[in-house]
């Protein structure tokens, strides 16, 4: 007799790793049990999925979650919601909450917080400062953690590693990919005089300039070769003075861009969105744009990361500098690069390779990341053709906002799959929270 499935979707366009393929996919199990020509098999819940794509779940590795500590702007539930509702079904969460996250306790608190309450799978970065250098080899290794995130500049939280001795002794301890946010601090030190005497947000990447930028690059590949070659993750990557590097660093450097600074410019952005086009490092201008999108095109980037950092409305009318940096986006990253390949600037496989296929890879996720039997059934299924327009209010961000409210898109994730159960339709959230911790192999 033929073989029943949990779920059957039929007939779609699955973006495998080696292409896509037209046909049926069958889940057991919460795992993907087989791909081909299922007309003969049967199951409880049976989707035609003749006009859609069927991609892997989205892994966004950068995102802020803001639980706990400052649970105003955003939580482990709303955010994770939000992962969903966009396409994504697993999210590494960031070190700068309050207190910050740099002991086995911290995180083992965020993994508690987790059950029952993420709708999306989960891991959390420990973070790497003076204080716990010589614990990272075992805190690195922790259930639940991807590794060790370093702010090498002043973002938001105390997190700082400013020094070459600090961050030489912490990439010297341990052994797997550290994550970065590469500004200079003394340069952004010595030239916030630039940003109070502007008033305005558009001095935001004067301030934080490519200079600022390039050197922290500079200094963390000098730090990396001289810790014995520890690989590195440079996050949200701006400048084409630092793509023209990394792509000179291949060996022990991956490159994360956000969907942000391929979307939005400089000077446009400041004029039309104040404060709430600041994040760091900055969106800058259409040159640095081209070189991001011509990187990308190279094979220099290897990831596309949301840096989901919401703030309140209120903390966005500050006087600047003193407005808060960060935009929120882990619910926009998939329908906005949707948009770019329905505009023809990426290919969908590409874009698959960015959002899941080298996460999984680069970070060693065990059974996530692409479509294959026997990976766990986390899937986005994703109208190609649908225009939306991006709203605030469809947003599940405690903060209230998106920098893209009112920007049609054309392509759109419909539903999502966690672990072989339908966790999102048509924009509604469809199960209690089911996500799990990743595991790391
Ligand atoms: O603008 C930013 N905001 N950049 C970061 O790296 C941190 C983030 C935050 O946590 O608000």
């Amino acid at each position: 007799m033929a073989q029943s499935f949990d779920l059957l979707l039929r007939d779609a366009s699955i973006v495998t790793p080696a292409g896509i393929v037209k046909t049926d996919l069958g889940v057991s199990a919460g795992k993907i049990a087989a791909i081909g020509d299922l007309r003969a098999n049967t199951a409880p819940s049976i989707i035609d999925a003749s006009h859609l794509h069927i991609l892997p779940g989205v892994i966004d590795t950068q995102v802020h979650f803001r639980e706990p500590g400052l649970t105003h702007k955003e939580d482990l539930a709303s955010g994770t919601k939000s992962a969903i509702l966009g396409g994504v079904t697993t999210i590494f969460e960031m070190p700068n909450t309050v207190p910050l996250t740099l002991t086995a306790e911290l995180l083992q608190d965020k993994l508690d917080r987790c059950v029952d309450r993420a709708f999306s799978n989960y891991a959390f970065f420990i973070g790497g400062s003076k204080e716990n250098a010589e614990q990272l080899p075992q805190l690195e290794l922790l259930p639940g953690c991807p590794g060790v995130k370093i702010f090498m500049g002043s973002s938001t939280g105390s997190l700082l590693v400013e020094d070459d001795a600090v961050l030489l002794q912490i990439l010297k301890n341990g052994k797997k990919r550290v994550a970065v946010h590469a500004e200079d601090e003394p340069r952004l030190r010595e030239r916030r005089a630039l940003a109070e005497t502007a008033a305005h947000p558009r001095a935001h990447p004067v301030w934080r300039d490519e200079e600022t930028a390039l050197r922290a690059t500079t200094r963390l590949l000098a730090a990396a070769r001289a810790a014995n070659n520890r690989p590195v993750h440079v996050l949200h990557v701006t400048t084409a003075q630092e793509m023209a590097l990394l792509a000179q660093n291949r060996d022990i450097a991956t490159v994360e861009v956000t969907p942000q600074h391929l979307t939005l410019t400089a000077p446009e952005c400041y004029e039309r969105l104040g404060a709430y086009a600041q994040m760091n490092p900055p969106i800058r201008d259409a040159a640095h744009q081209a070189a991001l999108w011509q990187a990308l095109q190279n094979g220099v980037v290897d990831m596309i990361g949301s840096d989901h950092a919401p703030h309140t409305h209120e903390e966005k009318h500050h006087a600047y500098p003193a407005t808060h940096s960060g935009m929120p986006g882990v619910q926009t990253t998939l329908p906005l690069m949707l948009n770019h390949v329905a505009a023809g600037r990426l290919t969908l496989t590409k874009m698959v390779d960015l959002l899941a296929h080298n996460p999984a890879r680069i970070y060693g996720i065990m059974n996530k990341g692409s479509i294959a039997v026997g990976m766990d059934a986390d899937l986005v299924l994703v109208d190609m053709q649908r225009r939306e327009t991006i709203q605030s209010k469809n947003m599940a961000y405690k903060c209230g906002w998106t920098p893209f409210d009112g920007m049609a898109v054309t392509g759109w994730p419909v539903a999502t799959i966690l672990g072989g159960q339908i966790v999102m339709q048509e924009g509604e959230v469809t199960a209690p929270p089911s996500g799990k911790m990743v595991q790391f192999g």
